[in-house]
């Protein structure tokens, strides 16, 4: 299933360098605070994380030996009030948002689709970034399936390397 979903990914990855990268239209950003680009890595991984175009919803996923091409690897972290964020895909415009039926990271159209999280810092320049006021954490999740991506779910917090990121 995720060889199936990576060549489907790889193809998108393609057809990017070939049109331009679809931005947000203007009336879908109403801000209450400037989005900053990041890129987000997990601390167990050296790239960014990827997402992809195609049919959502779409696997959000930690890169371990391939990096994102151009803006699938940068977020617009938007903060919407005092460390409670949401995550848009540049590459995409997609929405960060979890499928409630695996607990696993996907991408969703529309801001108001998106799911808040909080992100808390876990030192050392790395954060945990969660559900506010739940125990249920983002975790890298490399189970096999591919050498090259893992999935990240939502997990209680364990405090291993899989459940802190860093954002640069
Ligand atoms: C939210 O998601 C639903 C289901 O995917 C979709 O129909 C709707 O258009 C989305 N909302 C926005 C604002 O895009």
């Amino acid at each position: 299933m995720l060889s199936r979903f990576i060549s489907v990914a790889l193809f998108a990855f393609s057809l990017v360098h070939a049109s331009p990268n679809p931005q947000p239209a203007e009336g879908d950003v109403a801000r209450r605070a400037a989005p900053v680009a990041v890129k987000i890595t997990s601390a167990q991984s050296l790239n960014p994380v990827v997402t992809f175009s195609g049919t959502p919803p779409l696997e959000v996923l930690v890169g371990q030996a391939a990096a994102p091409p151009g803006n699938f690897g940068i977020w617009e972290r938007t903060e919407l009030s005092a460390d409670k964020y949401v995550f848009q895909n540049l590459g995409t415009g997609q929405w960060i948002t979890i499928n409630q039926a695996n607990n696993h990271l996907v991408t969703v159209n529309g801001k108001a689709n998106a799911t808040v999280f909080a992100v808390e810092s876990a030192g050392g320049g790395q954060f945990v970034i969660k559900l506010p006021n739940a125990d249920s954490v983002w975790k890298a999740l490399f189970d096999g399936t591919s050498p090259i991506f893992g999935r990240i779910i939502m997990s209680p917090a364990d405090g291993t390397v899989g459940e802190r990121w860093t954002f640069s």
